[in-house]
């Protein structure tokens, strides 16, 4: 658990964004109005002056094609000025640290920082020693995603209203999974009627009933009457030693095929955070099918990160 005081100020006002972790429904029903904002009647997201004359810096320690391409996108939404940090090619490669790196790019005047890491805890760091700017994570080790949660929970909310009615499930690699932490307890804050987690024995982390979650080891009685389906990837990239037989048995198991799905609500939601594994963990006909939502994650995404980085500039105003 996070101190407060590092992510919120003595008000209750976001002051970065390191974790879902702590945030109230007030928290998160603020970020997604803000975020409907951003969208025309006919579904455009439009351009707004919110950020005008400030320079957000993205930094990426790890690969990401959804969450970097959407923060660019909706700074430049904000009227942004977009500094894009080239890790490989950057003065990391000679050993400047990570705190030296962002102080330097403070003294260049960014207003704030996107952090990817694949160090769990690198961005809660730098909001500790980075004085006066706000910090954005973008996804740390196996710890958290918190913007990912909330394009998530935008996306339900577009399609039922009321979460509170809701059966959640999320299926798949949960051990080495930032984003289910993070779906986890941006479900728990908005009351979520039941979130089962659906996993091997071997991809689920010991203990984790005591958020207040379900556990189901088969895919079949876990998606009996869900309302939504939020799909993830094996993160083989995280696995030290291997925890499954093949991808092939796995899919088996554990993929979403047409038949799994028909045990869950008809017209049940079908999420997943990407990159998608086709015939892996779902079912290509299923990603690409009526019920799924994946390419609608992608462009909320764009409202969702307008509406937490405007929010964070508001609340840095002195
Ligand atoms: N969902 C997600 O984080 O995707 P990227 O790794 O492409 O950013």
């Amino acid at each position: 658990m996070l101190p407060p005081s590092l992510q919120l100020d003595s008000h209750g006002r976001l002051q970065h964004l390191l974790t879902t972790e702590g945030l109230s429904a007030e928290h998160i029903t603020l970020i997604l109005d803000k975020a409907a904002q951003f969208f025309s009647p006919i579904g455009e997201i439009t351009q707004v002056p919110h950020l005008q004359g400030k320079t957000v810096a993205n930094l990426f320690f790890e690969p990401s094609t959804r969450t970097h391409s959407t923060f660019e996108l909706a700074a430049k939404k904000l009227s942004a000025d977009v500094l894009n940090l080239h890790i490989d090619k950057s003065s990391t490669t000679k050993g400047e640290s990570l705190l030296d790196t962002l102080q330097n790019l403070q003294a260049m005047q960014c207003q704030l920082f996107v952090i990817r890491h694949p160090s769990s805890g690198a961005p809660h760091f730098i909001a500790q020693q980075l004085k006066g700017v706000p910090i954005i994570n973008a996804g740390d080790g196996c710890h958290a995603h918190p913007t990912q949660a909330l394009l998530d929970m935008f996306t339900i909310r577009k399609h039922h209203s009321d979460l509170t009615k809701l059966c959640v499930a999320i299926v798949g690699d949960i051990l080495h999974s930032r984003v289910a932490r993070s779906q986890i307890h941006a479900l728990k804050a908005l009351n979520t009627a039941e979130i089962r987690l659906i996993a091997p024995k071997t991809l689920c982390p010991i203990y984790i009933e005591q958020f207040g979650v379900k556990v189901f080891n088969h895919l079949s009685s876990g998606l009996k009457d869900a309302d939504v389906i939020i799909m993830l990837r094996l993160q083989t990239e995280r696995m030290r030693s291997p925890l499954l037989p093949s991808q092939q048995a796995y899919y088996r198991l554990y993929g979403l095929t047409q038949e799994m799905l028909a045990l869950a609500k008809p017209q049940a939601l079908v999420l997943h955070p990407g990159p998608i594994n086709r015939n892996v963990e779902i079912q290509s006909e299923i990603a690409d099918g009526p019920q799924s939502l994946i390419l609608e994650q992608v462009t909320n995404g764009i409202a969702i990160r307008m509406a937490i980085m405007s929010l964070l500039i508001e609340n840095h105003q002195p």
